[in-house]
């Protein structure tokens, strides 16, 4: 019985035109490594909306404005463009008609993306691109800080997904270190807290549990169990 409901979810999402899967929850807590996993079960697309703020910051250092000058950088990201593609199952990013996929995770962009992430004028260009991926990819999986909260208060089903503070300090050393650089474990972990709290703090789109949320607490869980919750979960 209890499999023949499941079978019959299955079928209902899978003949509904829109579904839509967010995930938010603090850094390192493994959001893209699992919302690609979980796209790449249902054959959804994931979207990563950190990388746009992450291109934003881009924007900004490039055009070397100063971070206190907000008008100027509400005008040069408004003017810019930022886009999404996929190179297979990978999503890439565009800014102004660059791929900037890789240099959107350089030390400087990581450490200010916070500032960016804040401004008003900056958040309401990138949720009106997220709304209208939506749009145009019908089944995705959103992660980020506000997908749930903000972006997409109706979606099918929202996550928040936690871990510990090691943990997610470690995930984060060892995808520095893939890319063969170094880095020093307790400045990640004060770093890490550093941009948690500028996230959760902030007066705009502030992260937080979303009141529908499933929370999940990934700290002694594998990527293939976390997977199998969501799934599950969709289907349920
Ligand atoms: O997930 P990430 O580390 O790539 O996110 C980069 C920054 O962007 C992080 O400081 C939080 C911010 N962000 C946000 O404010 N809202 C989102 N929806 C996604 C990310």
């Amino acid at each position: 019985m209890f499999l023949f409901r499941i079978f019959i979810q299955f079928l209902r999402n899978a003949l509904k035109d829109r579904v839509i899967i967010t995930i938010d929850g603090p850094a390192g807590a493994g959001k893209t490594t699992i919302a690609k996993k979980v796209a790449g079960r249902l054959g959804f697309r994931y979207i990563d909306t950190g990388a746009m703020y992450r291109a934003a910051t881009l924007k900004v250092l490039e055009s070397k404005i100063p971070f206190n000058n907000t008008e100027e950088i509400a005008k040069a990201v408004n003017k810019s463009e930022i886009s999404l593609d996929f190179s297979g199952d990978e999503m890439q990013v565009f800014l102004d008609g660059k791929d900037v996929s890789e240099k959107i995770r350089s030390e400087e962009v990581t450490e200010n993306t916070s500032l960016i992430a804040a401004m008003g004028p900056i958040r309401g260009k990138l949720v009106a691109i997220q709304r209208s991926s939506a749009e145009k990819f019908k089944k995705a999986v959103f992660e980020g800080r506000d997908t749930g909260t903000i972006v997409f208060p109706d979606a099918d089903l929202k996550i928040y997904l936690d871990a510990g503070i090691l943990q997610r300090a470690q995930r984060r050393c060892r995808e520095i270190e893939s890319r063969g650089e170094t880095v020093d474990l307790d400045k990640l972990q004060r770093q890490i807290k550093e941009r948690d709290r500028k996230d959760s703090s902030r007066g705009i789109a502030p992260l937080r549990v979303p009141e529908d949320a499933v929370i999940i607490d990934s700290t002694s869980m594998t990527i293939e169990q976390v997977t199998d919750k969501i799934v599950e979960l969709l289907d349920q």
